[in-house]
Order: structure tokens, then C-alpha cells, then sequence
């Protein structure tokens, strides 16, 4: 049998509890459910410094590039912050700028499922930033999306979830990532066509 693929689950904001981690383990259950192996990292634990290029790579930077390049597919999980993702998540993302090199590079034929917690109702904002940031890097964002609105209401003070409907919800993107992700195994790479496609839309002609 085909070893599992590996879902990696990414995102949370600084603060304890956060309802965005706790929306992400959620969602990597729903992955281990539907037969994942499965890794969370909790930017909260990353102590990452701010992006730069000038002073070497700090090993926190370079653990979270391997985990991320080492997976078939990752579920990213930001709070919704002025409008768009917090600006942790998204130093977290420019320190994937390491993954330029490897090949394939940045995140190439790796599905994205995005979700958000939001205090109000437009957690979709955050959702599309995020879908902007998947494709700069090369991924495919999954069209399932998960912005859990009004977040006070849905997880209790202790950060748990407490709404079973949104658990499913979040269980059935896990899932749909993994489904994505086995079917990028069985029908090969999505890369850009040798001179076809390449040169002209990434302006290489
Ligand atoms: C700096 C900041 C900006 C925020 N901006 C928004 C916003 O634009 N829209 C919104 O619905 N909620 C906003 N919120 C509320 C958070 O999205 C909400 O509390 C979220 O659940 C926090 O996630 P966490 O529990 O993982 O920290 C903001 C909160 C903070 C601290």
C-alpha cells in the first residue's frame, strides 16, 4: 500500500488561546481522519524573527521551510486581522522565499486549504489574502475555504471549539485537502508546460 500523504498544518496567531490554532487542529483531525499523516506548527512556538535575508538563516526559519517542503499538501490558518491575514502568518510565509531554490521550488504541486477565525463577519477578506499568497508561491489553493465569523460565540474563554457544526466543517476541509492531495499523487505534477505556457505568462520570453 502507498504511504499516506502528509498534510501539514500551519498558522495561529501569538496569543493564548487562539482560536485560529484551535480551528487549525481541527481541520488536521479531519486530514488524520481521512487517512493523513499529519504535523501542526503553531507559529506561537516558532519564535520566528522578522523576515530579512542579511543576517543568515535562523533555525526556526529553516525548520518550518523543511516541514512545509516536505508535504503533499498544508491547511493554513490565520486570524483575521485588519482585513487580511495577521502579520505573524504572513512573516511566516516570506520566510518561505527559503523554498526559492529547491525543486521544485516554493510550493509547486502542493494543495493549500485555507481557513480563518474572524471577531466579525469578514473572515473572507484573510481567506483571499491568503489565496493571493498560495499562488505567488506556486500553490494551488483548494476552493473549499472555512472563515469561522464571530469567533467570541463559536469557541468558549478556554479557546475550544464549541459549535459541532463548524467541527464538521472544519473535519470536511481536512478531508478535502487530503483527497487533494492523493489525487495530485495518482495524476503527477501540474508544472508549466517547457516553453509553452512559461514564457509568456511568467514573462520569461
Ligand atoms: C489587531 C487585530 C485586528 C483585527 N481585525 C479584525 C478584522 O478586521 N475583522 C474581524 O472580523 N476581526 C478582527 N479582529 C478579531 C480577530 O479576528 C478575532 O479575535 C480572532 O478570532 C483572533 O484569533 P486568535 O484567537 O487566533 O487570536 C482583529 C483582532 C486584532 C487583535
Amino acid at each position: 500500500m502507498a504511504h499516506p500523504v502528509l498534510v501539514v498544518g500551519m498558522g495561529g496567531s501569538l496569543r493564548t488561546p487562539s482560536t485560529s490554532l484551535t480551528a487549525l487542529r481541527v481541520a488536521v483531525e479531519g486530514a488524520a481522519a481521512a487517512g493523513a499523516d499529519t504535523d501542526v506548527i503553531a507559529l506561537s512556538r516558532l519564535d520566528l524573527p522578522l523576515y530579512t535575508a542579511e543576517h543568515g538563516v535562523p533555525p526556526a526559519a529553516r525548520f518550518l521551510a523543511d516541514l512545509v517542503y516536505g508535504a503533499d499538501a498544508l491547511l493554513w490558518s490565520s486570524p483575521t486581522y485588519h482585513g487580511s491575514v495577521s502579520g505573524a502568518f504572513k512573516n511566516a510565509v516570506d520566510w518561505l522565499a527559503l523554498l526559492a531554490d529547491r525543486d521544485p521550488p516554493y510550493l509547486s504541486n502542493k494543495p493549500v486549504g485555507m481557513l480563518t477565525t474572524a471577531g466579525g463577519v469578514q473572515g473572507l477578506q484573510a481567506i483571499n489574502s491568503m489565496d493571493f499568497i498560495v499562488r505567488a508561491l506556486r500553490g494551488w489553493s483548494v476552493p473549499l475555504v472555512m472563515a469561522v465569523p464571530r469567533s467570541t460565540r463559536v469557541f468558549d474563554a478556554d479557546g475550544n471549539l464549541k459549535d459541532r457544526v463548524v467541527a464538521e466543517q472544519l473535519h470536511g476541509l481536512g478531508a478535502e485537502v487530503t483527497r487533494a492531495a492523493l489525487q495530485f499523487r495518482a495524476e503527477g505534477t501540474c508544472d508549466y508546460a517547457e516553453g509553452g505556457l512559461r514564457g509568456s505568462v511568467l514573462g520569461e520570453t
